[in-house]
This record gives structure tokens, sequence and C-alpha cells, in this order.
């Protein structure tokens, strides 16, 4: 770390070229302990941890100074930089082989018993962390992350220079933009009764700088939604935001692949191959029940509707005759691991995700499944082969429809995955999957959705199916997946008013609704528009992957917690009644549903 007026270098910069120097050193004491003769401090500051010696012989004042510090005292540390003795050499250590003989300490702050240790190996509370969170921050793995956190926004902020792109921003009091979640509204003082939304995304804005003739924009960017919180999921968070123009699908890939190879190489060292694997949606969903496919291990998905009809089961007929279908995982070498016990907590899995049911065969010494009564034994051999089992193996099935059966076997897919570790932690798998469908049905709203935004151009050879099937076109959009996250995403935009409302109408939207929610944007098409299209990465996500945490919420400095507010601030909170009433706005007594 750099020289200042008050130090010389970071504790953690303290080396072998040193010894015989006399240098200042600031930090917080780790650590402050009297052993015989000698006091050992272990200083730390961002850069890391340094050993600091006073003795008693020859300084008995400083070690009655050092009677009064506690941990996490920051101090100021002159002294000279000495080899340690052979016995004392700790090679785990960045300045393991070198310690600071004090000559002169200054307690610059004092600092009161903490609410926890500084210390990456003592378990805290996320409540606690969150309540702290500038302690928390202290801990040398908290500081890592944000470390890498920088050096992500880094070389991404370099790629895109290279590659011609303009950081341009965009505001943050907009118009609601339709992401698909719900908004968070800020009221307006000068307009009674009319908010503002926080931006989901600059989608809309970034379409409109490809109109404005900006070319190539990018935007390292805080985007807002208010819904349900998870590991991988805060209300505000940061996207990598880019748009071009004049670009395919091919090309809006190809940039963004390099982007990829080029962060993970700057931060951690890694070497992507390129360009990354791609696959179709469909056949994520055929083979791994997700549209974020975790390939970092096989147990795919088998239909085996064809042989699962060849006997008596009602479900699994039904399932078939109904225009659905039967799915099967074979668990190699399962039959062994699985108790009973085990097996039932497997079909609770598969319930959360709306299966009825979960069918097995264990195949150990005997064959044991509750479905094999209603197969004739050669059929339910050929079942147990079509699904690729042999003996040892555990097979489980799923009957239902087609999205249902994907889905709930791909989750078990996952859990069993993760039960027996089945996913190499050493490994990043990442691709690209393709073709998702244009819209999805809402059975909620009884209408199609856009499966992306409404902005999504379809594939031009579904184009004929717009009207007569919708379900069925495909989009130009791209999905990039890490180790089974979607850490990006984005699509080759409508360009064409006509075309756009076209897609506007089986979204439902009459030519009104559209030219009131979109007039903006469909005006600026009509005084030309260049193709477009883009993407944005979850900035936190792919942080989070590089750093191999669990949750985005050790990625960010100052996250919400699961309901949303900052334990820290205590926000959000009750505002002084003038500034309701200066906003027109009144609270209603009732609490509302969804509030308990
Ligand atoms: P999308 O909605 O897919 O696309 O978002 C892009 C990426 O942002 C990340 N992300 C989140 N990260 C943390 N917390 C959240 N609540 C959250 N929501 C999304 C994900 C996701 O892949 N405007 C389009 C992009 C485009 O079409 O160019 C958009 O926002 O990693
Ligand atoms: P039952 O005869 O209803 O007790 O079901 C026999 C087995 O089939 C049980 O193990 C159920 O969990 C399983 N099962 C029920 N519905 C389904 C389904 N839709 N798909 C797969 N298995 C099912």
């Amino acid at each position: 770390m750099k020289a200042t007026h008050m130090r010389t270098c970071g504790c953690g910069d303290v080396n072998q070229t040193q010894v015989g120097e006399s240098i200042t050193l600031c930090g917080w004491t780790q650590r402050c302990r009297k052993l015989g003769g000698l006091v050992f401090i272990a200083l730390r500051d961002r850069s890391g941890v340094v050993q600091i010696i006073v003795d008693e012989s020859e300084r008995p004042d400083l070690v009655a100074l050092c009677g009064g510090i506690k941990n996490e005292f920051v101090l100021q540390v002159t002294g000279a930089v000495a080899l340690r003795g052979e016995r004392d050499i700790n090679p785990d250590m960045k300045t393991g082989y070198v310690e600071v003989h004090a000559q002169a300490i200054n307690i610059l702050s004092a600092a009161q018993t903490l609410p926890f240790p500084i210390d990456d190996q003592v378990g805290v509370s996320d409540e606690l962390r969150m309540k702290y969170r500038f302690l928390d921050l202290r801990r040398p793995q908290m500081q890592q992350n944000l470390m890498l956190r920088h050096r992500l926004s880094k070389a991404v902020r370099d790629f895109f220079d290279q590659e011609g792109f303009l950081e341009i921003e965009t505001p943050m009091l907009v118009r609601s933009t339709p992401e698909g979640a719900r908004d968070y509204l800020v009221p307006s003082r000068m307009q009674r009764g009319a908010f503002y939304a926080l931006p989901q995304s600059p989608q809309l804005y970034k379409q409109l700088l490809m109109v404005a003739g900006m070319d190539r924009y990018v935007q390292i960017v805080r985007c807002f939604r208010d819904e349900a919180l998870r590991a991988d999921r805060q209300p505000e968070f940061t996207q990598i935001d880019v748009e071009m123009s004049y670009v395919t699908a091919q090309d809006v890939m190809d940039v963004n692949e390099r982007l990829m190879a080029h962060v993970f190489a700057q931060t951690i060292g890694y070497k992507l191959q390129l360009p990354l694997p791609r696959m179709t949606w469909k056949d994520a969903m055929q083979r791994y029940g997700s549209d974020k496919p975790d390939t970092r291990f096989g147990l795919e998905l088998v239909d085996v509707s064809d042989a699962a009809i060849k006997g008596e089961f009602g479900v699994f007929n039904n399932a078939v005759a109904n225009g659905g279908c039967v799915k099967a995982i074979c668990l190699e070498d399962g039959a062994a691991k699985l108790s009973r016990r085990d097996i039932d907590a497997l079909g609770e899995v598969v319930k959360t995700y709306r299966a009825k049911g979960l069918a097995w065969a264990t195949w150990g010494d005997t064959l044991k499944s509750p479905i094999a009564k209603f197969f004739s034994e050669d059929a339910f051999a050929a079942l147990l082969a079509q699904a690729g089992a042999k003996q040892g193996d555990a097979v489980f099935f799923v009957a239902d429809s087609w999205d249902t059966a994907v889905t709930a076997l791909g989750q078990l897919r996952l859990e069993l995955g993760r039960r027996f570790h089945m996913m190499d932690e050493n490994v990043y798998n990442v691709l690209w999957v393709t073709e998702f469908p244009l819209l999805e049905y809402s059975q909620e709203e009884g209408r199609y959705k856009a499966m992306h935004h409404p902005f999504t151009s379809p594939m031009l050879e579904d184009l004929d199916m717009l009207e007569s099937d919708p379900g069925k076109v495909r989009a130009e959009a791209y999905d990039l997946v890490i180790n089974g996250v979607e850490a990006g995403g984005g699509s080759i935009r409508i360009h064409d008013s006509a075309l756009q409302m076209r897609a506007f109408r089986a979204l439902g939207f009459t030519e009104e609704q559209a030219r009131e929610q979109f007039g903006f944007l469909l005006s600026a098409f009509a005084y030309g528009t260049p193709p477009h299209g883009g993407c944005a990465f979850g900035l936190d996500r792919v942080a989070m992957l590089l750093g191999g945490a669990e949750t985005i919420r050790d990625m960010i400095a100052f996250p919400k917690a699961q309901n949303a507010s900052d334990l820290m601030t205590q926000a959000p909170a009750p505002v002084d009644p003038r500034q309701l009433e200066e906003l027109f706005i009144e609270i209603a007594p009732e609490a509302h549903e969804d509030e308990a």
C-alpha cells in the first residue's frame, strides 16, 4: 500500500528486502500478548498482518504502554525490520519471515470490546454481521471479496474501452420499465400524485442511445427490483449493461464471451476456453430440467415415455395419454447410497416443484420398487434399460406435463448432485443458452407474457407463428450460465415499429395501451433506428462465482437483509409527517394483506 505522511507501507507489505530499515506502519491490533519479557502485537490493515515485537529489556516504557492496548486499537508503530529466528518463521504468512522491532508506538484510536472478533474462522450470525457491517468488512475474507469486486469492475471497464464502447450514465428517476418485477416508487413533490420508478434496468435508455447513434454503450449500473430475496438476489444490485448497434446475436455473444475470458483471467487467473459452448433452451430443459443447467456433472434426464406405458401403471399411462411424458434420472450406484427415508425426502423435493409424486426403483442385490408390480418382469427390465440403469443404480421417475416433469426432475438432479458432491468445485462451466421461447403463458393472468422483455426480437424463421401459435415462437435471446447460475442475459431487439406493434399485440396490449406505456420508444423508432441488441450481467453474481462465495451479499459492501431492510441504518424507516404532507401522501391505517 502507498506511503503517506503517517506510514511507510502497508502491514502486509513488509518483507525481507527491508531488513535493517526503519519503517512506520498503521493498523488495527489483531492481537497483543505478553510472553516473558516480550510483547507480540499482530498489526493488521487491508494488505495483511505483520508481527511487531517490543522487548522489555530495551523498552520497558513501551511494554508498559502495551499493557493498555486491546484488540482493534488503532496504532502507529515505528520500528526496524528484522529477519525472524529460524524457529519463528511462519511460511503460511505473507510476512512470516520478518518482524518489526518497535521503537515507538502511538495509540491513534482506542476501541471498545467488539460484538464479535475480527476473525474469518469465528462463526457469527448473519444478523450481527449486518448490524455491524463496518466490523464485518474488516475481516480478511470480506476485504478480499471487495478487492476482487474492484478488480472485476476494472477489468470490465478496461475491456470495453479497448473494444470501443462508451460508458454513459442513465437516469435513476425514471418511468417504470417492464422487466417483470415490482418497481420501487419515488413520489413526486412537484407533481401531485405522480411517481418516478427506480430503474429495474436501463433497458429503454440503452435502446434510445442506439437510436441516438452512440453505437456501443456500456454501464456498470445500479438496478432496483422489489422482489423476494434469495442468495443470488438483492433489491438493489449492479449490472454490467451492454448495448450494440448493427449486430447479430452472434456478435453480441462474441464480444461478451471475450469479456468473460478477460475477466476470469484478470481476476482469478482462470483460463476460459473460447468459443463457449451453446445449448438451446429446449435441449437444456430436456437434458438438465433447467434453463440454467449446471453442466459440471452428468445425471441427465432421460425420456422413458415409450417403455413407461408398457405396463398397467395408471399414473404413467395417463400422463402420456394427456400429452405429458415420463422422465427419469438414473443415479449410478444409487441403490446402496440411499435409504428408504432418503427416498421419501427426495419425493418431498419434487413435490415442491409441483410433481404429484416420485416413482423409484433401487436395483441392488434385489430389485425394489413400488411400481414394479404394475409391469411384467420384461417390461420393467425394459423401462430400467431405457433409463440407462444397471445393477447397483437407483432410478427416479416423474410423470406429468413436460414442463413439470423436467423441472421437478431437474431440481432432484441438483439435490442429488449436491448431496453426492458431484459438482467439481475447482472448475467453471460457462455456456450460452439460446433460442428461448419468446413468450410464456401466465396461468394467473390468462395471457402470454414476454419471457425476457417486450422488446426482444422473435427469431425470423418463427415469425409466422406469432399470431397462430405464439407459444412456439423462439426469441433471439441468450443467457450466460456459470456453474448453474444465470450470470447474464440479453437479446436482439425489435427495431421496426410495425413488428414491435405486432409483438405488443401478442402480449395482449391494445395499440392505445402500448402507445401510452412505450410511446416515446415507438416514436423514437420512427426516426431511423439501427438494428441493435445487447445484454446485461449481474455483476454481484459474477463476483460471487469468481470469489467462490455462497451469496451475493458477501460481495456487496452494504447489502440488504432477507426482508430487504438495512440492519445497520434501520432503513426503511418511518419519516417525518411533514415530509409525507409535502408529497401528498397518507398512510392507510389498515395493514396490507401481504405485510404479515
Ligand atoms: P435480466 O432481467 O435478465 O435482464 O437481468 C440481467 C442480469 O442481472 C442479474 N440480476 C440480479 N442480480 C441480483 N439481484 C437481482 N434481484 C437480480 N435480477 C437480475 C442476473 C441477470 O442475468 N435489461 C435486460 C438485459 C438485456 O436484455 O440487455 C435485463 O435486465 O445476473
Ligand atoms: P400410488 O399408487 O399412488 O401410491 O403411487 C405409487 C408410486 O408412484 C408412489 O411412489 C408415488 O410417489 C408415485 N407417483 C405418484 N404420482 C406420480 C407421478 N405423477 N410421477 C411419478 N411418480 C408418481
